[in-house]
Formats: structure tokens, C-alpha cells, sequence
């Protein structure tokens, strides 16, 4: 008997229907069942955050969640930040301020730096440092990417 279940996964406003095993990762079934590949996969062991993704407003390390788990759920991925032709702010911050290097860690900090700056758009610099904290980067290039981030947070206040 195939353990296969039938689910829906709404990424960035749209629906996509699949059929995936139990012990399927979301950041698989994003990548490969639903072909957006903008979420990157790193460490597979909920480390590096490089897999992050807004899940009903949540950031989620992609690796860890079951694609079950997400069914029906609002998923936000890194295709889903700009506005048509327009960057998200947070996406020109990192751009303005030499945020990324190799840009493999971007979208995990763009998904998790957004997610955080939406539910909380006072969080103090201390805190947001501390967020920041919990995704890597193997280019090392941290101190753009807290200028981005923290270059982004006040535009985003202002909107
Ligand atoms: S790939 Fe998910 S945390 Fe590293
Ligand atoms: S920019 Fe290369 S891993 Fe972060």
C-alpha cells in the first residue's frame, strides 16, 4: 500500500496539488513537486536556514517541516517577495548593501529577516541581531547582511 496522501500546497498565492510520501520534506516538495526553486537546501538538519520559508506568516526551516504538515497552509518563498518588476525592500537592501556573495544563504535571510520584521516592525537591533543569528553563511558576510536587514527594517516601518 502506497503511503502516498494528496495535498495542497498554496505557495505565494497559488495552489499546487500533490501527491507526496510522509516522510517527505516541504523544502523538497517545494523544490521538486512544485518547481520553485528559489528556497535553497543546505545542511538538511534544521542548522543553516538556507531552506527558510513563511509558513501562515511563520519563518520555517523547510528542511524540517513534513510537505504534510503544510497542507492547505500559506506558504511565502523568495519567488513570491517582489512586486511584479518591483524588488521587495528587503531584496534591494541586500542588493544596495553588498548583502550577498555567493547569494546561496540569500533567500533563507530574506524569507526569515521579512517574516520577523512583519510580525514585529520595533523589534530592537539587539533582537534582530540575535534572529539573524540562527542562519549562516559560508561567504562570512554578515556585517552587510545586519546593514541590509537593518537598512530594510526602517524603509519597511515607514510603509
Ligand atoms: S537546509 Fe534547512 S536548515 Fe539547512
Ligand atoms: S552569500 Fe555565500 S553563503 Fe552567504
Amino acid at each position: 500500500m502506497s503511503d502516498k496522501t494528496d495535498i495542497t500546497l498554496i505557495i505565494n498565492g497559488q495552489s499546487h496539488a500533490i501527491r507526496v510520501e510522509s516522510r517527505r520534506t516541504l523544502a523538497d516538495a517545494i523544490r521538486e513537486d512544485c518547481g520553485q526553486t528559489g528556497t535553497h537546501i543546505g545542511c538538511e538538519h534544521g542548522v543553516c536556514g538556507a531552506c527558510t520559508v513563511l509558513v501562515n506568516g511563520e519563518p520555517v526551516r523547510s528542511c524540517l517541516m513534513f510537505a504534510q504538515q503544510a497542507d492547505g497552509k500559506q506558504i511565502r518563498t523568495v519567488e513570491g517577495l517582489a512586486y511584479g518588476e518591483e524588488m521587495h525592500p528587503m531584496q534591494r537592501a541586500f542588493m544596495e548593501n553588498h548583502g550577498l556573495q555567493c547569494g546561496f544563504c540569500t533567500p533563507g535571510f530574506l524569507m526569515l529577516a521579512v517574516g520577523v520584521l512583519e510580525r514585529e516592525p520595533d523589534i530592537s537591533d539587539h533582537d534582530l541581531v540575535d534572529v539573524l543569528s540562527s542562519n549562516l553563511c559560508r561567504c562570512t558576510g554578515y556585517q552587510n547582511i545586519i546593514k541590509a536587514v537593518r537598512a530594510a527594517a526602517v524603509e519597511m516601518r515607514q510603509s
